[in-house]
């Protein structure tokens, strides 16, 4: 296969921790500490949250181990990864369109993600010089609906988001991603425990949130929440787009897949199930609305932020931690594709990075004008705004899409003697893992769109 000193995809990672560093960066973000709490909240609370766990466990951590693998042994963008595996097992060219797939399923994802990355430096900077000092829940509310409903702002702040994107993606991987990952991560995770601890002594409803979230209600679990869940086990794990893939390109040949991408999936879900065990609280305790949606985060932690002594500067420098979460998961949206038209085309690095920026920057501004200009009934698609069909078409058809081919070639497709070398698991947890990829992830994904589609 690819030669190891190809150097089209850049370099390799400097440290075998990196790529754990890098995987995590990616999953953690928005989806965790935005898009969790506000859709288990949408959809009724633990039916949705035990849906989600099953979801990562056997559809999601299985594919997510194929898609770091096929991006180790292919050793390029994964579009032209794919390529090269395919010729490599000998079958058609055509499977490069995984690599396509993802490209616009992360074309498509940054136009809303940044647009949300967006409100939290609004926030950060809101927060920074003490505009919410003292509000109370309902002035907190009314200053988010206000920032909605203001589609100038958002497209600048958006603007700002991408711009910080395109710096990062622009001076290269190594240098823009590895420190900030190093620092930021263990910091946010350390606020975020702050915040649990607070909902935990200072609410008095922690114990609600904690059934809501988990008490055992398999009637509430409808098909529409199987999609979301499933979708959003994609979502949170960067899976079916070829994020991991284009990271795994990088990953040391004796580093561990099975360990790295366990450990990857863990603090991913820890995080995720923190982040509602601090938000869940506040909202019962201010008698806010659990499926209020997507505005969900930034006014039940404001709201305390508000109150606490110390909010203005703690709350600052949470959402500013949300920002650069979201940072490190925007830029593994670029880099499959940037990575494609450096190998492919004569334009630069900084070029490609620009044009792309640009072009996810004008259609972000559809998500924009859904909260406000564009929310009313003649702008939907199929009944949805174009913030919702975005979401829905990446999390719920594209990325589950993109995993269902990449479980197919990894587990179908592949000499077996060739991912077994990638894998390097003894035969047990091989089989395991392999039984997993070729029939139930599939079968997963399979049902569950057939499913909804019928309905
Ligand atoms: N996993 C990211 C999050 O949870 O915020 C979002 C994401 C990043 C999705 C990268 C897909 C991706 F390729």
């Amino acid at each position: 296969m690819a030669d190891q000193n190809t150097t089209s995809t850049t370099q390799t990672w400097t440290h075998r921790w990196t790529f754990v560093l890098a995987a995590a960066g990616s999953a953690i973000g928005l989806g965790n500490l935005w898009k969790f709490p506000y859709m288990t909240g949408e959809n009724g609370g633990s039916a949705f949250v035990i849906a989600y766990l099953v979801c990562i466990v056997l559809v999601g951590i299985p594919i997510m181990m194929a898609e770091a693998a096929l991006g180790r042994r292919g050793r390029h963008s994964p579009i032209n990864s794919m390529r090269g595996l395919a010729k490599e097992a000998g079958v058609s060219r055509m499977w490069e369109l995984v690599g396509w797939v993802g490209a616009l399923s992360g074309f498509l994802i940054l136009s809303f993600y940044s647009v949300i990355a967006g409100w939290a430096i609004a926030y950060a900077v809101d927060m920074f010089s003490g505009v919410f000092q003292g509000m109370l829940p309902e002035q907190v509310e009314q200053s988010f609906e206000a920032l909605a409903l203001d589609p100038v702002r958002m497209s600048i702040w958006h603007g700002v988001f991408m711009a910080m994107t395109g710096f990062v993606i622009a001076r290269g991987v190594h240098n823009g991603l590895e420190s900030s990952v190093r620092i930021m991560m263990p910091a946010l995770f350390i606020l975020l425990l702050l915040l649990l601890g607070y909902s935990i002594t200072e609410t008095g409803h922690f114990m609600q949130a904690v059934e809501f979230m988990f008490a055992f209600n398999l009637d509430a679990l409808t098909e529409e929440a199987l999609l979301s869940a499933m979708g959003h086990a994609f979502f949170t794990l960067s899976l079916g787009m070829g994020a991991i893939m284009a990271y795994g390109a990088y990953m040391p040949k004796k580093a561990s897949i099975a360990r790295t991408i366990g450990i990857v999936a863990v603090l991913d879900t820890t995080i995720a199930l923190v982040a509602g065990l601090a938000i869940f609280p506040l909202v019962f305790a201010n008698g806010l609305e659990p499926g209020s949606g997507p505005g969900l985060l930034f006014v039940s932690l404001t709201s305390v932020f508000a109150v606490i002594p110390g909010g203005q500067i703690i709350g600052g420098l949470f959402f500013l931690l949300v920002v650069l979460a979201a940072l490190s998961s925007a830029i593994s949206l670029v880099e499959p594709l940037v990575a494609w038209v450096i190998e492919r085309t004569p334009l630069s690095r900084l070029a490609a990075t620009v044009v792309y920026c640009l072009m996810v920057w004008l259609l972000g501004i559809g998500t924009v004008l859904s909260f406000n200009e564009w929310s009313g009934e003649e702008y939907q698609i199929f009944g949805m705004t174009f913030f919702e069909s975005m979401d829905y078409l990446t999390a719920n058809i594209t990325m589950p899409l993109g995993g269902l081919l990449i479980a197919i070639f990894a587990g179908w497709i592949m000499k077996r003697a060739h991912i077994a070398r990638e894998m390097n698991l003894s035969s047990g947890y091989f089989n395991l893992w392999r039984a997993l990829c070729r029939v139930v992830a599939p079968a997963a994904v399979l049902i569950i769109f057939i499913t909804n589609i019928s309905d």
